[in-house]
């Protein structure tokens, strides 16, 4: 594999121990896979930021990087953390996780990155263009940026998108390489699939049936229902890159060509619905903004509770941005004068939910259900479904 001078300088240390350090790893990285050379990005996002997730090692590993100085060179965001890094204290964190937690977004921080959390970077200014190389973590944000946006990343871990953003490279392999961008099956939906929370089983149902890269007919997603439909397809099936017929844009320019695929087609999504709902009528929390709330989202929750008192507590999960946005437009307001929360920087998945006494979720996110069905009991269905439930007390 062939480097350039100033990857070669950075690899001996000539930019300091941190920076080879990071070098260290994307070379390593891009050998493993092959690479012919690096790629300069234009964007990073960064993964592993809840302290549940990174554990005491994790946060030393961070820290011995900040210790020397280290920066980031590239723009640079971060995936969301386990708690509300503004209303922790009036949600119920302890001050043990809180102090962890902040010890966190301060160390990255200290690196260059802004202690602003989501994972949906692309609905904050993390904008790349179409055909940019980048070094995206999470997977519903590298399912939006590779689908959606066209832009190229393969689904990197904490470790490896620190260390392009400190490098400002990643290895030229997987999906920033052309051939692994073509579709190899076409999914032919032909049930109704119209709803954020339809396209969120559609997407379980395809992550589990399609081992590749699907391109879809017959539907036609909006770009919260994309969220949806990528965000699920990656946590149950780990697809990092799809197209939809006349949507998305490598399907439009004719770069994902569908011709003489198999086809595989899609008459109904009950079975993945009946199988993400794994609880009983009661439901301690409710959870919308899986990916992160869109103001559109928030918009329509606002339209949903305004005048109402919820039973339930309801957390509308987004970003730090969206939510300004949303306060602005009098929304914040609005869900909180019926006892609901809009919460940034958080994921309910990667928060300590049992220890803040939720064992019951009722949310329209197919990626959220599949997560929470983990360690908490379920209920799936749409926004509407989710609302209904906080302000009449139960699931019926
Ligand atoms: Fe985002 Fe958490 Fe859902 S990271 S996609 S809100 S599981």
């Amino acid at each position: 594999m062939e480097l350039t001078k100033e990857e070669q300088a950075m690899l001996d240390g000539e930019q300091g121990e941190g920076v080879q350090k990071a070098m260290e790893i994307i070379v390593a990285l891009a050998r493993i896979y092959d690479s012919k050379r690096l790629v300069p990005v234009t964007s990073v996002q960064v993964s592993g930021v809840s302290y549940k997730n990174l554990g005491e090692a994790g946060l030393e590993f961070l820290n011995e990087w900040a210790d020397r100085g280290t920066r980031v060179r590239v723009p640079t965001t971060l995936n969301p953390a386990g708690m509300d890094l503004d209303n922790w204290k009036e949600l119920g964190f302890t001050e043990e996780f809180a102090k962890k937690q902040l010890m966190v977004t301060q160390t990255f921080e200290r690196m260059g990155i802004p202690p602003s959390c989501s994972c949906t970077p692309y609905l904050t200014g993390n904008v790349p263009k179409f055909g940019d190389n980048v070094a995206w973590g999470e997977s519903s944000a590298v399912s939006y940026c590779n689908s959606a946006i066209g832009a190229r990343t393969n689904r990197e871990g904490g470790p490896s998108a620190l260390a392009a953003a400190i490098t400002g490279r990643t290895g030229e392999f997987g999906y920033h390489l052309d051939e692994k961008r073509k579709p190899t099956h076409i999914v032919k939906v032909e049930c109704d699939v119209k709803e954020f929370w339809e396209f969120g089983a559609l997407g379980e149902v395809v992550g589990e049936r399609v081992k590749g890269v699907p391109y879809y007919t017959g539907i036609k997603p909006t770009n919260e229902d994309l969220k949806a439909l990528g965000a699920a397809m990656a946590a149950s099936g780990g697809i990092a890159i799809y197209h939809v017929d006349g949507i998305t844009p490598e399907a439009r320019t004719g770069a994902a060509s569908p011709e003489g695929l198999e086809t595989i087609t899609i008459e109904s999504v009950k079975d993945a619905v009946d199988k993400l709902n794994t609880a009983g009528d009661k439901v301690d929390l409710c959870w919308l903004g899986c990916p992160h709330a869109s103001i559109n989202e928030i918009q329509a929750i606002a339209n949903m509770v305004k005048g109402k008192k919820l039973q339930i507590p309801l957390w509308v999960t987004t970003a730090k941005q969206t939510r300004a946005l949303a306060e602005r437009w009098g929304l914040v307001d609005t869900i909180r004068q019926a006892d609901g929360r809009v919460l940034s920087d958080m994921c309910a998945v990667v928060a300590p939910l049992k220890d803040l006494g939720f064992q019951s979720i009722a949310t329209n996110s197919g990626k959220g259900a599949w997560y929470l069905n983990n360690s908490a009991k379920v209920h799936f269905g749409s926004m509407n479904k989710v609302v209904e439930t906080a302000i009449k007390g139960r699931w019926e």
